[in-house]
C-alpha cells in the first residue's frame, strides 16, 4: 500500500507492507535512526516519537495509521541549527550515558514542557510521572529529571556559546 507521512515537517511517500510498524518506517525507510528500537513489546519506551505533539511508542503504531498526522522524531528537535532547550538540558545536566533511551526521553520531555507552557513550575514528581513509561538502564533517572527541569527553567534555551563544552 502507499502511504504519505509527514515527519519533522517534511512529507514522504512510500510503498509499504500494511503490517509495517512506524518505528521501522522511520528507521529503515526514512533513515531516521535517532528513533531507537529496543524491546518491541511496548515496555522500554526508547522508540517514543511525537504524534501531533503527544508521545507515542512507535513500536505500537502501524506506519499506515501515521498518515494525516505530524510525526516528530529527535532529529526534528533542533531548529535552525539551535538545539532544543531539552537537548541543551541533557547536555548541561549530563542526562545520558549510553544514550539509548535519550531520544525518547527528550521527546516525552518536549511534550510535557509544551503541555505545561505558561503554567505553574513543573515539579520533579510530574517529570518522573511523564517518563514513567520509559526505561533507562544507565543513569538512575536523577540526571534525566535534572535535565528536564533545566529545560523547564530555560524555555528559550541558551546561546550556543553559553553551553558548556
Ligand atoms: Fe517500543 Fe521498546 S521498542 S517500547
Ligand atoms: Fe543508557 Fe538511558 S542513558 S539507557
Amino acid at each position: 500500500m502507499q502511504v504519505t507521512v509527514s515527519v519533522n515537517g517534511e512529507e514522504h511517500v512510500r510503498e509499504i507492507e500494511p503490517r509495517l510498524l512506524l518505528v521501522h518506517l522511520l528507521r529503515d525507510e526514512l533513515g531516521l535512526t535517532g528513533t531507537h528500537w529496543g524491546c518491541d513489546t511496548s515496555n522500554c519506551g526508547t522508540c517514543v516519537v511525537l504524534v501531533d505533539g503527544e508521545p507515542v511508542k512507535s513500536c505500537t503504531m502501524l506506519a499506515a495509521t501515521a498518515a494525516g498526522h505530524e510525526i516528530t522524531t529527535v532529529e526534528g528537535l533542533e531548529r535552525d541549527g539551535q538545539l532544543d532547550p531539552v537537548q541543551q538540558g541533557f547536555h548541561e545536566q549530563h542526562g545520558l550515558q549510553c544514550g539509548f533511551c535519550t531520544p525518547g526521553m527528550m521527546l516525552t520531555a518536549r511534550a510535557l514542557l509544551d503541555r505545561r507552557a505558561g503554567g505553574d513550575p513543573i515539579t520533579d514528581q510530574e517529570i518522573r510521572e511523564a517518563i514513567s513509561g520509559q526505561i533507562c538502564r544507565c543513569t538512575g533517572y536523577s540526571t534525566i529529571v535534572r535535565s528536564i527541569r533545566w529545560a523547564a527553567e530555560h524555555p528559550a534555551g541558551q546561546a550556543a556559546e553559553e553551553v558548556s563544552p
